[in-house]
């Protein structure tokens, strides 16, 4: 196994970096919030693929948490987090203490509009913001030619490919199919609160997705298979559903009838944790 080096500052991160640019080496980023499971390597392997060099970020970012969220019970582990990442081929963990990312005095927000109206923008207001902010900066005090995302947080990774559009930050950004348990569920860092009864109704939120993708491109009508599943949903044990819709990949709007490259969208709730997933519906033929 690699060693990890950890660096802290930013001023070490560039340095690093330019280093590497500079001997003609490629360099791709993997943000990530820590608690590092197979979902996490899957991007750190995709950057491995592409790149000579990985360097893995671990911020656990307050701004992006609203009020009543996880922040402070996020599970928290650097040391175990490092193991995972060199095994998986990082060559460098960037993980920066809360000042070094917000000194005093900080006062920008990046905010991206239109792909942050619908699905979980209206159910975590400033959470996009927070996210848009630090991977903003991520982006910029790194300086990679490429950085990987997950699909699993789908809307997330368009609002970052919108911002580094908008931005000219010249890092491309890279969507990564979405990692699954064997049963289906999305891995998580958040799977870890689930008690193994919860853990079992978890596993009925990707294959309603999979099955009502399959319904809708065989013709069926949005509107009622939608209300169908949210039914279903709430039948199966989840204690709230945010939203269960058809959305344009591209805009996020929902959609009453499926059109151009459309995706479903979830969000549900299984006690105090929220879960989200997302599955392509292949356009009827
Ligand atoms: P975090 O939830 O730690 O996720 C880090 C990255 O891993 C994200 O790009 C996410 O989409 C991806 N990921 C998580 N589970 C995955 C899975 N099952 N399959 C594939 N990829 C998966 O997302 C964040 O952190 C933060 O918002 C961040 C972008 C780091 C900004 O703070």
């Amino acid at each position: 196994m690699t060693e990890l080096s950890i660096l802290r500052g930013v001023v070490e991160l560039r340095g690093a970096v330019a280093a590497w640019r500079s001997a003609g080496e490629s360099v791709g980023l993997v943000p990530t919030m820590g608690a590092i499971h197979e979902g996490h390597l899957a991007l750190v392997r995709a950057a491995r693929r592409d790149c000579r060099r990985v360097v893995a970020t671990i911020f656990v970012n307050p701004t992006q948490f609203g009020p009543a969220e996880d922040f402070k019970r996020y599970p928290r582990d650097e040391a175990g987090d490092a193991a995972l990442l060199a095994g998986a081929g990082a060559d460098l963990l960037f993980a920066p203490a809360l000042e070094a990312v917000y000194p005093a005095g900080f006062a920008t927000t990046v905010s991206v509009a239109g792909l942050t109206r619908h699905l979980c923008g209206p159910h975590r207001p400033g959470h996009f913001d927070g996210v848009a902010t630090v991977v903003t900066k991520l982006l910029l005090m790194a300086g990679a030619a490429r950085a990987y995302f997950g699909e699993k947080d789908f809307q997330q990774l368009q609002v970052i490919r919108r911002l580094a559009t908008d931005l000219d930050i010249p890092t491309e950004i890279v969507g990564v199919p979405t990692l699954r348990e064997p049963d289906g569920l999305a891995l998580s860092s958040r799977n870890r609160y689930l008690d193994p009864e919860a853990r079992k109704v978890a596993a009925v939120l990707p294959a309603l997705l999979q099955d009502l993708s399959g319904r809708l491109a065989a013709g069926a009508s949005p509107a009622p298979a939608l209300e169908e599943g949210r039914k279903a949903l709430r039948a199966a044990g989840f204690d709230k559903l945010d939203y269960l819709e058809l959305a344009d990949e591209a805009t996020l709007t929902p959609q009453a009838k499926l059109g151009p490259p459309a995706r479903l969208f979830a969000a549900v709730w299984l006690g105090k944790t929220r879960l989200i997933d997302n599955w392509p519906v292949p356009a009827t033929r």
